[in-house]
């Protein structure tokens, strides 16, 4: 996710801007740039590359002007370069931005109608031309009339030289808060930006609209309609502020998951036809129809998210698919070709196992296409097609949102070449969306049991082995239930096919062994029950994860975990939620460094 701070007061903005932006480092970005109203006109310094890149373009001059914006770019449309850098400037007007604006390329056709030349491939440049376009003298109005047409997901700070007393800011499903000072005012993305600032805060609410000037804020809604803020005191200290508040960044990050969803689906779901769309691919059906086999490469959690894509191709798109992990796909000479498609997958978009596979498959002959969630990565560069998950930046090593997107994006490409390859059915494909669009809200009331999951899986902290269990995609969501407790609490954890476990690892179930086990595939759910007693008869002590409504397996577990009913296909985007949990909350109860556990990094460059 993008940084964004402003500033406006007595002192130097740019002095502000740049202690401000590297406060917001950890975030993660690619380019970085700040632009101060000096003596009444804007100028405009930003580049590619850390903020050390800034700083020495910046050198000993340092623009005077005591209003400024400035902005580090996590970049999700254009790649990462000094061009597509923000602020981004038209005539009299800067912006940065943090979000998608979704409906970018017809309002940038508009303007480009109307002469307005761009420089950027970025939808930030375009809010920028139309706030010149709708401006007739009152800054205020033409920040209004811009909310009006643009859709998506923003915060966003303006500046105009006609006004050099204020700032003014905006929001929409992006955080964003004002540092209230004396004689002088700070706009963050983020706490951290102003907390060594100032601790008296607003934190601004979607729809709302500050002008922010030295000597106060004045906030109103898009009608004009005044709304009046109460203080926010912060009472985090610097660090705790980098995780929003959270103890850890894995923590902060799971509960990120509802938005990381909603982020990732925009732009490609049509709310109104319950149609998928994926712009950036553009397939055409003749080319969909050359393609008799996909492959899937990825490692680790990426791998799990592979293994779950594989059910829905297969199922959705009745194309043959293996899932490979690249360390073993690159060296085992796979029968790729011309008529394959290589999905490769990889949070990071640099894993070296991932990127060499995807040079084989590249070697071989296949058509490659990236989900990855890093914008101008090695492995979305070299791709032939990349489909980005907007996860925003993971800090964690334990991968959690951008899991989830690539689940999300599996579904959504699933369903998208079913519907090309006319190998879904209409009516599945179009509930199927629908039940997308619920998906963020069900999250986030999975999220609420958060306490209620920390005290039913806290007495196995003190285990020494669990077992995952479940059949389908309850087996594929296993096996990253058993990941996650393995690299952040130690514990040992094993997922097994529970159709499986009869031959020969039942030896291993006996009196309070822990076993959870999944049971959400109506299809094979009484299968799963059988296993579950079969375990339960050799005193396992089982936790199961089912659906709400599901009255039967209380009956047969320890105890149940329930998340909202949802279609089975998009059972591994809830049921992942407390395995997440459960890990997260056994290694803090193991002492365990959650964020950083030990041996591991959070993108694997080497062999
Ligand atoms: C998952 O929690 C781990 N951090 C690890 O397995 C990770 O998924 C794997 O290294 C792949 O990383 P990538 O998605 O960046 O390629």
């Amino acid at each position: 996710m993008c940084g964004i701070v402003g500033y406006i007061g007595m002192h130097k903005a740019a002095d502000f801007l740049v202690d401000g932006l590297s406060k917001l480092e950890y975030r993660g970005y690619d380019s970085a740039g700040i632009a101060v109203l000096d003596k009444g006109k804007i100028r405009l310094d930003k580049c590619v590359g850390r903020l050390e890149n800034l700083k020495r373009k910046l050198g000993g001059n340092m623009p005077e002007g005591t209003v400024g914006i400035g902005h580090t770019r996590w970049a999700t449309h254009g790649r990462p370069s000094d061009l597509n850098a923000h602020p981004h400037v038209a005539g009299k007007f800067a912006v940065v931005h943090n979000g998608i604006i979704e409906n970018y390329l017809k309002l940038k056709e508009e303007l480009l109608a109307k002469g307005h030349k761009f420089i950027s491939e970025t939808d930030t440049e375009v809010v920028a031309h139309l706030l010149e376009d709708k401006y007739e003298g009152d800054f205020e109005e033409a920040v209004k009339q811009v909310l009006r047409v643009i859709r998506g997901s923003y915060s966003l700070a303006f500046m105009c030289e006609d006004e050099p007393d204020m700032i003014i800011c905006t929001k929409k499903d992006n955080p964003l808060v004002i540092g209230l000072g004396e004689g002088e005012n700070f706009i963050a993305s983020d706490i951290p930006a102003i907390i060594n600032e100032t601790r008296r805060t607003f934190i601004m609410s979607d729809g709302e609209i500050a002008t922010v000037t030295p000597d106060g804020v004045w906030v109103q809604d898009v009608n004009g309609v005044p709304i009046s803020k109460k203080v926010f005191i912060v009472n985090w200290n610097a660090e705790a502020a980098e995780k929003g508040g959270y103890d850890h960044f894995m923590l902060k990050e799971i509960n990120e998951q509802p938005k990381a969803i909603r982020d990732t689906m925009t732009g490609r779901i049509n709310a109104e036809d319950q149609t998928i769309h994926f712009p950036e691919l553009n397939w055409t059906e003749e080319e969909m129809a050359e393609i008799n086999k996909i492959f899937i490469v990825a490692c680790g959690t990426a791998y799990h998210a592979g293994i779950v894509g594989k059910y829905y191709l297969e199922q959705l798109a009745r194309i043959p698919v293996e899932v490979d992990i690249a360390s073993e796909f690159r060296y085992r000479s796979p029968l790729v070709d011309g008529n394959s498609l290589t999905i490769v997958i990889s949070q990071s978009g640099e894993t070296s196992d991932t990127l060499a596979a995807l040079r084989e498959a590249k070697r071989l002959g296949a058509r490659t296409l990236a989900v990855t969630n890093v914008v101008g990565s090695s492995i979305a560069r070299e791709a032939d097609q990349v489909v980005y998950t907007y996860a925003g930046p993971e800090i964690a090593v334990a991968s959690t949102k951008a899991y989830i997107t690539q689940l999300l994006a599996m579904l959504m490409l699933s369903i998208y070449i079913g519907r090309l390859s006319d190998t879904i059915d209409k009516k599945l494909a179009r509930y199927l969306v629908s039940c997308l669009l619920e998906l963020p809200k069900q999250v986030a009331q999975t999220l609420e049991n958060t306490k209620l999951i920390e005290a039913q899986t806290a007495h196995y902290a003190q285990c020494n082995d669990v077992f995952f269990l479940g059949r389908s995609l309850d087996y594929a969501v296993a096996l990253e239930g058993a990941l996650k407790l393995k690299e952040i609490s130690y514990i040992h954890a094993e997922a097994y096919a529970a159709g499986e476990l009869k031959h020969g690892t039942l030896a291993l179930i006996v009196e309070g062994v822990p076993v959870i086990i999944i049971a959400t595939q109506e299809d094979i759910y009484d299968k799963t029950v059988s296993n579950l007693q079969e375990v339960k008869a050799r005193e396992a002590e089982v936790l199961a994860i089912g659906f709400e409504g599901d009255t039967s397996l209380v009956n047969y577990a320890d105890q149940v975990i329930y998340i909202p009913k949802t279609d089975r296909y998009l059972a591994p985007l809830l049921t992942v939620v407390p395995l997440q949990l459960f890990a997260y909350y056994a290694a803090l109860a193991r002492g365990c460094d959650v964020d950083k556990p030990r041996n591991l990094a959070k993108s694997v460059t080497v062999e």
